[in-house]
């Protein structure tokens, strides 16, 4: 139906409008935005198990690790994922749309691309973990902004939310291209807990120092088990960092014990570096591409060649296809801020699990708690005056050494410690699909990361991140 060589040479003409508009758009020149990030606090009603908490962040982390493993087509809408009551134990940030600006907080995912808020005075949250009452839920209202269109079926950023041949589904523009008010099919979303679905809008992103026309975002009118919204920062072209044409983006994730607090930490955008400067300081790994473009598309994710593990200085001896994405695009390391607790497949984590419980020989374990909070191995530290565990190390490509403080790999509830890294237990095949290992926030804390897009290349150092007055 759309063989026509009248469609295509429309389509082409709407092509060159669009990359025309890009050139005068076109917003970056150079400058560096700076937004306060600050931890989420989704879950009003914190359990007052502190147990039941972990083991939930181990569930959600978990479920988590297995939707970027398997992620689901929008033909798929209908899988059912593992649904969990409380959110991520994520970051957000707040970002200003619209004309006048309308400021609403976003989850930072670098594992999505999508940026999307609730939007309407009506929308549904299924099982979102912010207050019961629905006039408290952070919205965009689309119709207190002068700048609010709604995306068209025939702009080429549709396809960048649905499949690129979306336009073939333009049925009522297919007399009229050029003059066609059929707007883009609604979006689905599926994360590892939870979905959202909505339209998309072309906005006017408000940044500090950056008015970003024509931005799209999604309007989500139905969410379950969400936070507010999500900011997506992955590797597609509806993600922000690609919307912006970023050269680079960092941040720094204050620890968690300022969870909840007022506290916040910077997240960096830089639309113009041009320069191939090395922030000093910094250990880099080149960010690797999925080598795979096909039906199960990782190419989102932010990749990076995980060269071996060690714990206590001992290596530990996991197989290569784990630790690099392999030509069908299974197996690999990514790095992701919306996974909380760091994910390996189960061959991996075991092997790291038993080298902690080989070498950990001054405390007992305890087996009561692993069963409450679904990590393992956990100690009883009582009558402990100073802990001390074997050094976790992964050391990259390029000579990089990511050496983790104590407090972003084992996490201390009263006297028992567990190191805070989960597996699906099973004993995974790569075929089972996506990344094998997935380094959480839990495990970047106090470190300032930086993605620099336009070199390819991850940078990180160990630093406070609650510097800022
Ligand atoms: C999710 O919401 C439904 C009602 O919408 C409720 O019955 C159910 O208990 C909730 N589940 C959890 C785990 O909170
Ligand atoms: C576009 O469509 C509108 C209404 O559908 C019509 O009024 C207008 O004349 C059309 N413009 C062109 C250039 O065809
Ligand atoms: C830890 O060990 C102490 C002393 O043996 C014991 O009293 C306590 O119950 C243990 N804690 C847990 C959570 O098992």
């Amino acid at each position: 139906m759309a063989s026509p060589p009248k469609f295509s040479s429309s389509f082409s003409f709407v092509l060159l409008l669009y990359f025309l508009s890009l050139t005068y758009l076109s917003p970056p020149t150079s400058s560096t935005v700076t937004v306060p990030l600050s931890l989420s606090h989704f879950n009003p009603n914190p359990s007052p198990d502190t147990f039941q908490k972990l083991n939930h962040i181990a569930s959600v982390s978990l479920s988590r690790a297995k939707h970027i493993k398997n992620p689901p087509s929008l033909s798929q809408i209908t899988t059912k994922e593992p649904l969990f009551s409380h959110s991520y134990g994520g970051y957000s940030i707040p970002l200003s749309f619209g004309t006048p600006p309308q400021t609403i907080p976003f989850l930072l995912d670098t594992g999505s691309d999508l940026v999307w808020f609730p939007c309407t005075h009506r929308y549904f949250c299924k099982n979102c973990s912010f207050p019961s009452n629905p006039t408290n839920i952070p919205s965009f209202i689309p119709k207190l902004s002068s700048s609010s269109k709604l995306l068209g079926c025939v702009n080429p950023k549709c396809g960048w939310i649905h499949d690129p041949d979306v336009q073939s589904r333009c049925r009522d523009c297919e007399s009229d291209f050029k003059n066609c008010s059929q707007i883009c099919p609604p979006y689905i979303i599926l994360y590892g807990s939870g979905t959202t679905g909505g339209i998309a809008l072309e906005e006017t992103l408000d940044l500090p120092n950056l008015k970003v026309p024509d931005f799209v975002v999604g309007c989500s009118l139905f969410s379950q088990r969400q936070p507010v919204g999500i900011a997506g920062f992955g590797r597609g072209s509806a993600s922000l960092p690609s919307q912006l044409g970023l050269s680079k983006f960092s941040y720094c994730l204050l620890s968690r014990k300022f969870d909840d607090s007022e506290k916040s930490s910077d997240l960096i955008l830089d639309t113009g570096s041009t320069s191939d400067k090395k922030t000093e300081g910094l250990s880099y790994t080149p960010l690797l591409k999925n080598p795979f473009a096909g039906k199960n598309d990782f190419s989102v994710y932010y990749y990076v060649g995980l060269r071996r593990i060690s714990v206590g200085g001992k290596k530990i001896k996991a197989p290569y296809k784990y630790l690099n994405p392999g030509p069908d695009g299974n197996g690999g390391t990514i790095i992701d801020s919306g996974t909380t607790f760091t994910y390996m497949v189960g061959e991996v984590f075991n092997l790291v699990a038993d080298e902690f419980v080989n070498q950990v020989t001054s405390y007992e374990r305890a087996i009561n708690v692993e069963q409450m909070t679904k990590l393992r191995p956990c100690f009883n530290i009582s009558g402990s005056e100073t802990v001390s565990f074997p050094e976790l190390k992964f050391h990259f490509k390029g000579g990089a050494e990511l050496a983790l403080p104590l407090a972003n790999y084992f996490s201390i509830v009263n006297d028992v410690v567990c190191l805070t890294m989960v597996t699906d237990g099973v004993l995974s095949d790569v075929s089972d699909g996506g990344p094998s290992i997935i380094l959480g926030n839990f495990q970047q804390q106090n470190f300032y990361m930086e993605y620099d897009l336009r070199k390819e290349r991850l940078g990180f150092r160990h630093q406070s991140c609650n510097n800022k007055n």
